[in-house]
């Protein structure tokens, strides 16, 4: 795939993860998180796992001055949340996560867990089958405060808005593509776990 020079920052990113877009979304659906609230809670450890590792970017203080609410964006503890509604216990951390990344991979890391929240409105609309909602068992999918299309925007404006080096560039990507790669990781795990329960 090729992308002009002069793509936006965050259009490139939407091209680049395009593929593990895909794949994961569909890794997801394999696993119908939506047909049992027990397969459901697995899909709640690998969300758990996953915004877990990014608690500390969330609230690092150099990236809270590019994007102001950061921190209140952060998910771990809805999901923590939604496990405790779930009867599930918290799982211990999975080796491999993100270290140190740096400003720009950082927010590569950031754009997916935040992008995550667009696909969180169709799935929640799947956990009301299951009598999950946004204040039980499916907080982690819930509407963010101000908005989901206008949070998202906001972040992408301001992640945009950046000047970075050709290094840099590089590293958001890298982030970016690290992110899906370690949700799928994570998801499978959680579904394994499960297996060596049952
Ligand atoms: C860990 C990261 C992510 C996960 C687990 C995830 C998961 C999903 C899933 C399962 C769906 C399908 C929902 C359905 O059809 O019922 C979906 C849809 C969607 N996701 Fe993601 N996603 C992630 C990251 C992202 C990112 C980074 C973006 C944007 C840059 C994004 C944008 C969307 C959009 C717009 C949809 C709506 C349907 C579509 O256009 O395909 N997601 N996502």
């Amino acid at each position: 795939m090729t992308t002009s020079p002069k793509a936006l920052r965050s259009q490139r990113l939407n091209q680049i993860t395009h593929e593990p877009h895909s794949k994961l979304d569909a890794l997801v659906k394999a696993h119908a998180p939506f047909e049992t609230r027990a397969s459901f809670a697995r899909f709640v450890v690998a969300q758990y796992l996953f915004q877990s590792e990014l608690v500390e970017l969330y609230n690092d203080a150099e990236l809270s001055a590019i994007v102001p609410d950061l921190p209140a964006r952060c998910r771990a503890e809805a999901a923590r949340a939604d496990l405790a509604d779930l009867d599930t216990e918290v799982p211990a951390a999975v080796a491999g996560a993100v270290k140190n990344p740096g400003k720009a991979r950082a927010l590569g890391w950031i754009f997916v867990s935040e992008g995550s929240k667009l696909g969180a409105a169709f799935l929640i609309k799947r956990a009301v089958a299951l009598d999950l909602s946004e204040t039980f068992g499916a907080r982690h999918l819930g509407e963010p405060e101000g908005g989901r299309a206008e949070g998202w925007k906001r972040f992408v404006k301001t992640l945009d808005s950046l000047e970075f080096s050709a290094e840099e560039e590089a590293e958001v990507e890298r982030g970016a593509l690290e992110a899906f790669n370690r949700f799928t990781v994570l998801l499978e795990q959680a579904y394994a776990t499960e297996a060596e329960v049952a």
